[in-house]
């Protein structure tokens, strides 16, 4: 592919931490956020899944097996039951054991920064619970007051999913919320009109590497842009040029240093 024209507003205004730092901690612990805040990252990204008992807990992977010492699906055990593995071990390089993060304690941590931190949410399994998750994830926002827009921070929660249906959920209840469409892969429609409300198209590296006019096409056609996951200097250039609005990265840090004040 030819190079991308370089077009003007190329500024990376957010970087965001994928899992928390968690390049240098085990993922989506209290340990990778606190990282995170401290590298300077502008907001943090997590996945959120349901337990058996309704709540909502911090955890990519349907199963705790890659990321603890149990085994087993998130959703077949409680809370309770999830406190009691360890999810930073796993990691070594010097990793102690961490405990499982629940949502409510990330939003705790979110609204206690010593800086404002925006919160980029992406719910998992749409179709499993039939819009628990999204009903519970906007309750809990709504308890901590996020859901409200912050002088000088106008989306300080985004909401994001792969799924038309749960987004589609969430602007039901919670229409006021941006909601970012993620996707892999170009599906029909791309480029040109993403569902009603979704204001922010979220493209893997990948296909932004693979096809960066697309991403040129969705600016043009007023959406903003925030690229996953973005660790390699390379893509960090490749985005800037694009005039990418965030990057998602489990290196918060590296991609601050890279970009500077550009
Ligand atoms: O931020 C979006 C990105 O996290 C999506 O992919 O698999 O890391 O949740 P995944
Ligand atoms: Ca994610």
């Amino acid at each position: 592919h030819a190079a991308p024209a370089v077009v003007p507003v190329g500024r990376i205004t957010r970087v965001v931490a994928h899992r928390g730092a968690s390049h240098d901690r085990p993922e989506h612990t209290l340990a990778a956020y606190r990282q995170a805040i401290e590298d300077g990252a502008d907001a943090l990204e997590c996945d959120v899944r349901l337990t058996a008992d309704g709540r909502l807990v911090c955890v990519h992977d349907r199963r705790v097996d890659r990321t603890s010492d149990g085994r087993g699906a998130v959703s077949a055990m409680t809370l309770d039951e999830l406190d009691r593995l360890d999810f930073g071990s796993w990691k070594g390089g010097g990793a102690g054991p961490s405990r499982v993060l629940a949502f409510d304690e990330l939003l705790a941590l979110v609204s206690s920064a010593p800086r404002p931190v925006s919160l980029a949410v992406e719910t998992k399994h749409p179709t499993r619970w039939a819009g628990r998750v999204e009903r519970e994830l906007v309750r809990q926002l709504r308890l901590f007051g996020l859901d409200r827009p912050t002088p000088g921070m106008p989306d300080r929660v985004r909401l994001m999913s792969f799924s038309r249906t749960a987004l589609h959920r969430l602007a039901v209840l919670a229409p006021e919320l941006p909601r970012v469409l993620l996707t892999e892969r170009t599906v029909p429609g791309w480029g040109s009109r993403l569902p009603s409300g979704v204001l922010i198209a979220g493209p893997g590296i990948d296909l932004v590497r693979a096809r960066p006019g697309l991403v040129l096409r969705l600016r043009a056609a007023g959406y903003r842009v925030h690229v996953w996951t973005v660790d390699e200097p390379d893509d960090v250039e490749l985005c800037l040029r694009l005039g990418v609005e965030a990057v998602i990265t489990n290196r918060p840090r590296q991609v601050l240093e890279q970009i500077g004040d550009r």
